[in-house]
């Protein structure tokens, strides 16, 4: 049985999107795995006037398709839930929050811990930081620690604004920063894979690697999100926070032991290595695209809440070029995109081709390069291209893969994401969330495409349910290469 962790969490936005479809389940299953047990209690607040038993309908309600549910565990989990109408900006209400807090307290024995969680619109997290501090919400016995959720600003600027409100109440080591892509089995994995393997450690380079490449395709459209999605588009919304820390952890030197600093120290060493690029470069090597109607879907700019004129982008495609030794000369190309082919998270590393084929002089010129891919989701595994010789009298070479993937009923009894970084959390380990110089760095590249952009840039329009817009190809074909097939190919 896990460790069971003792605290109260505070959740502002407990009335949202994001608290019924994520942390609600999140919680749950902690609870069935008993992490969370006796000692702890929830309180949610928003500006409704709900009742407490009003707020336990609606927890359960958010777990009617949770798997391994049943009525008694239920209850028991729901009854440990409490609600706050409460407005942000009003400190008479923190104060009642902080009483709420110690009654519960001293009622689950939660040992002075306080979690508090902000789930809501991204303007108020300074207010409310600012207000946790100054009608003193901090508990002196244990622990505080704040989980603050993405957009984590709007711009470098924005982000900054945000840091120092968020640090004049809390401390860095107290922030945990979502990126729930830290909380995939396969993101995780991929730091086992990199330095466990003495096969693959030393070859992990610019010697022996051409070009590494990280696909973010998603199905589905803007969803009921236009009112968000028309102020952010994918740049911000996918490729500052989830694709750089994707690039992180493929590209960032051996921490020297896996513990939250170290691992952080590797990746801001790595960002460290992300240059800031002129407007020229950005416009050079970076391509938004929109999504078009199909015969059953609308178009973005028909989508409700979206500007029939918006040149929000949907699709972005650009190459990364590190300026850190390891990888000089190594494009690191992204793509991520709504309403494509298909949900593919994916990143392929390229190898260098052979120097010198021996098998030239039979005929059998086959000889393709090596690909590691490692499948995020929905498939989760890795495929390693080999070269090897077709059955046969003949020396014709073929590719043969060797593959590795977790079965769907291993993946299905895995924990989600935030259900990791929810543990994560209460048991105060950052390993998987994102620090503040990460923000900083990535906030820095991305302000200068944007400004590139918005200076002005064509926007590629590609049809729903396709690949993305041809533009994409060209940008790859342009340098000499190409999108790996994984994700072109249907299966
Ligand atoms: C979120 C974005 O961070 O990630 C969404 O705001 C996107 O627009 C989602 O759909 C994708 O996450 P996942 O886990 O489904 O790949």
């Amino acid at each position: 049985m896990a460790k069971e962790q003792a605290s109260i969490i505070t959740i502002f936005g407990g009335s949202g999107d994001l608290a019924r479809r994520k942390l609600y389940p999140a919680l749950y299953q902690l609870f069935r795995r008993g992490v969370l047990r006796d000692h702890f209690a929830v309180i949610g607040t928003a500006r409704r006037p709900w009742s407490d038993e009003y707020y336990r309908d609606i927890i359960r309600e958010s777990l009617q398709d949770e798997p391994n549910t049943d009525d008694e565990t239920v209850s028991a989990f729901a009854g440990h839930f409490y609600y706050q109408s409460h407005d942000v900006t009003d400190a008479d209400h923190y104060i009642t929050l902080k009483n709420l807090s110690q009654k519960l307290d001293d009622q689950y024995g939660a040992q002075g811990n306080r979690l508090f969680y902000m789930a809501m619109a991204p303007r108020f997290f300074g207010t409310i930081a600012s207000h946790i501090r100054s009608e003193n919400l901090l508990s002196k016995k244990g622990y505080n620690r704040l989980v603050i959720e993405k957009p984590f600003g709007r711009d470098f600027k924005t982000a900054q604004d945000l840091n120092e409100s968020i640090s004049a109440a809390f401390n860095e080591d107290q922030v945990y920063r979502i990126d729930h892509y830290l909380g995939k089995e396969m993101v995780q994995g991929l730091l086992a894979l990199r330095f466990t393997n003495p096969l693959l450690t030393p070859i992990w380079n610019k010697d022996y690697i051409s070009d590494i490449q990280i696909t973010l395709a998603e199905k589905v459209g803007v969803e009921e999100r236009a009112g968000y999605y028309e102020t952010a588009g994918a740049l911000r919304d996918m490729v500052q926070n989830h694709i750089m820390q994707l690039i992180a952890y493929v590209a960032m030197e051996q921490p020297a032991s896996f513990t939250p600093e170290e691992v952080h120290a590797s990746k801001n060493k790595l960002f460290s290595h992300l240059p800031v690029l002129t407007e020229e470069e950005a416009q050079k090597n970076w391509i938004r695209g929109q999504y078009l109607a199909s015969s059953t879907q609308k178009g973005y700019r028909q989508e409700d809440n979206v500007d029939p004129k918006s040149d929000t982008e949907t699709y972005v495609a650009g190459r990364v070029d590190l300026d850190d030794p390891r990888w000089v000369g190594v494009p690191f190309f992204i793509r991520t995109g709504k309403r494509l082919a298909k949900k593919a998270t994916e990143i392929a590393i390229n190898f260098k081709p052979l120097a010198h084929n021996i098998f030239d002089a039979v005929g059998s010129k086959d000889a393709r390069v090596n690909r590691l891919t490692v499948y995020v989701e929905p498939e989760q595994g890795y495929t390693l291209t080999l070269n090897g010789k077709t059955i046969g009298a003949d020396y014709d070479l073929r590719q043969n893969p060797l593959s590795f993937r977790y079965s769907q009923d291993v993946i299905n009894a895995a924990p989600e994401a935030y259900e990791r970084l929810i543990r994560d959390a209460l048991r105060g380990d950052q390993t998987n969330f994102t620090r503040w110089p990460e923000q900083e760095a990535t906030w820095q590249y991305i302000d200068v495409v944007r400004k590139a952009w918005d200076d002005g840039a064509d926007l590629a329009m590609y049809n729903s349910g396709s690949h993305g817009p041809a533009a994409a190809d060209k940008l790859l074909e342009r340098d000499g290469y190409s999108w790996a097939e994984t994700f072109t190919n249907e299966n």
